[in-house]
């Protein structure tokens, strides 16, 4: 079928985005769905700082590529095989492929599957194929099995979660990454506890549901903190107990005396060399930094090994919230719906594909939470 899609011809241009055009919007040819895989109607896809860091080059795809990993659709076809979902179902779609069967899938962890990685460097569904190409005839790759920012997608069956029709999709989309990211570093990862202290450092879409996920989970204290004041307010408004400004050399001294040490939990979602390392130096002796922030694929933090070691401290890491999707999805969906997870707040505006380019710009600029690309309105 042909349909509109947001193409990423080319990594690492200039900004202004509007100007130097990153993505450029065109007529593509979308394959039906082969065997496992079905077609989806992209209802809403967000713009996440991870599309963004592929627009910057600071992790090389294979190109032309189109991106937009966030969203929330309706199944319009399904491929041969696929049984337990069917046209007019409504899906959340889950960015990390995976396989099913290896140790990391029959473990709980399909969230680091390598057979996945394998196919998303490659440009591959999870099916091994790519369903997308130009009008000339050249293949287009895929973004993490997906390709959100196209009015349709052939995604592999394991690469979407089927969820109730009475939830608004341009809701929903936001649970495909934000949330999952984010709430599920604070429930999955950091198994945070009622009456816990945590901080979040970096507060956009991720980090906004971290702070949400800890107050739902009855934390005592929770810290906020980025280099934006704008956010800051904001997260005082939803929980936060303290806020403090990231980006001058006082900040981790005052967040330690604040905290009498730093906190037991520190997550850092701003994806920042510097975000990371004052997340280390507000964390408490015997805490755990869990990272969910990704930088450049080539940048290195460091740390005093022996305080680690004498301060039983430790440094995770934490993909996709640790979240087994269908699991997790349900009982994320489950705390939205109890109005714990407001994710109707972080939507910044709803745009169309002429506005794309410029979204980013904004989202670069550190000025919006979720932006919602409707790419069938
Ligand atoms: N681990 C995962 O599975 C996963 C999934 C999605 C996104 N991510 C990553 O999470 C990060 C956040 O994504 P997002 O969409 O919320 O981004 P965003 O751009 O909306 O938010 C990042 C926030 O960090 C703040 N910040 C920047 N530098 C800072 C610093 N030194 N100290 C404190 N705050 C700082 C910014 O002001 C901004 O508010 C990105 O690196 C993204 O690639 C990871
Ligand atoms: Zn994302
Ligand atoms: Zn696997």
């Amino acid at each position: 079928m042909r349909m509109k899609a947001a193409v990423l011809f080319e990594q690492g241009k200039p900004r202004p985005y509007a100007t130097s055009r990153p993505m450029v919007v065109e007529e593509v040819e979308l394959d039906p769905p082969g065997p496992g895989e079905m077609l989806i109607e992209v209802a809403a896809a967000g713009l996440c700082h991870s599309d963004l860091s592929t627009i910057e080059n600071q992790r090389p795809r294979p190109l032309p590529i189109v991106i937009g990993h966030e969203g929330a659709g309706i199944v319009r076809e399904v491929g041969a095989g696929v049984t337990d979902v069917k046209p007019g179902d409504h899906v959340i779609t889950v960015f990390a492929p995976s396989c099913g069967n290896c140790r990391y899938c029959v473990r709980g962890r399909p969230n680091i599957c390598p057979t996945g990685n394998a196919f998303r460097a490659a440009g591959q569904l999870p099916t091994g194929t790519r369903r997308l190409r130009r009008l000339d005839g050249t293949p287009i790759n895929h973004n993490s099995g997906l390709s959100l920012f196209a009015q349709y997608a052939v995604v592999a069956r394991r690469s979407a979660v089927k969820i109730d029709k009475d939830i608004p999709l341009d809701d929903a989309a936001i649970f495909g990454c934000a949330v999952m990211t984010g709430a599920g570093a604070v429930l999955n990862t950091a198994r945070l506890e009622a009456g816990e202290g945590v901080a979040v450092v970096g507060l956009g879409g991720v980090g906004m549901n971290a702070l949400f996920a800890a107050v739902a989970a009855g934390a005592e204290r929770i810290v906020a903190v980025d280099t934006n004041p704008r956010k800051l307010e904001l997260a005082k408004q939803w929980g936060a107990t303290d806020v403090f400004l990231a980006g001058n050399e006082d900040c981790a001294a005052q967040v330690r005396e604040a905290t009498e040490g730093g906190l037991d939990t520190v997550i850092e979602t701003a994806g920042t060399v510097p975000a990371m390392q004052l997340a280390i130096a507000i964390t408490a002796r015997g805490g755990s930094t869990i990272s969910a922030g990704l930088p450049n694929i080539n940048a290195q933090v460091s740390y005093l090994h022996a305080s680690m070691v004498s301060e039983e401290r430790s440094i995770r890491g934490s993909y996709m919230g640790s979240c087994v999707p269908e699991r997790d999805l349900p009982r994320l969906l489950g705390l939205y719906r109890r109005g714990k997870l407001p994710v109707d707040r972080l939507k910044t505006s709803h745009i169309t594909f002429d506005q794309i380019n410029e979204g980013f710009d904004l989202l670069s600029d550190g000025s919006v939470l979720r932006q919602m690309l409707r790419p069938n309105a």
